[in-house]
């Protein structure tokens, strides 16, 4: 059994006080833990994105982290993007622009582009595609999500 420690964190606009194991990443922390599957694994590796969330407002893949990092930080996943029943315009963006095929990549490339907007309000092609250059879509839906990603910007 790994050592445990108590960790307090905000999830989605809520304070949260729970045990993590020292060697858990913050990837299996979010789904097996706190429930939240929105946040999809994929490599494992740092090299698809799928597992994207914003850690105190920055995109981190969280694969990578552990969840013990998360301690006195405030963490944003998929499900939390919506408020009070209506999606973020990034999310309905990417519906009405159908920039999704199996839909795998695409929580987190919605959180991507959620901070990339976040941080900079009218984005060029060429902030957009570094923004996403961490995440991969086996669909190839890159021209859609594109769309999305602008259409949302201008909203
Ligand atoms: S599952 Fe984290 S980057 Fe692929
Ligand atoms: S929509 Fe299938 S991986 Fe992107």
């Amino acid at each position: 059994m790994s050592e445990k420690l108590t960790i307090n964190f905000s999830i989605n606009g809520s304070r949260e006080t729970k045990e993590a194991a020292v060697d858990q990443t913050l990837l299996k922390f979010i789904r097996e833990e706190l429930m939240l599957t929105g946040t999809k694994e994929g490599c494992e590796i740092g090299e698809c994105g799928a597992c994207t969330v914003l850690l105190d407002g920055k995109p981190v893949n969280s694969c990578l982290v552990l969840a013990v990092e998360l301690d006195g930080k405030e963490l944003i996943t998929i499900e939390g993007l919506s408020k009070n029943g209506e999606l973020d315009r990034v999310q309905e963006a990417f519906i009405e622009h159908a920039a999704f095929q199996c839909g795998y990549c695409t929580p987190g490339m919605i959180m991507a582009a959620r901070a990339l907007l976040d941080r900079n309000a009218d984005p060029s092609d060429e902030d957009i595609n570094e923004a996403l250059s961490g995440n991969l879509c086996r669909c190839g839906a890159y021209q859609e999500i594109r769309e999305a990603i602008k259409a949302s910007a201008k909203k």
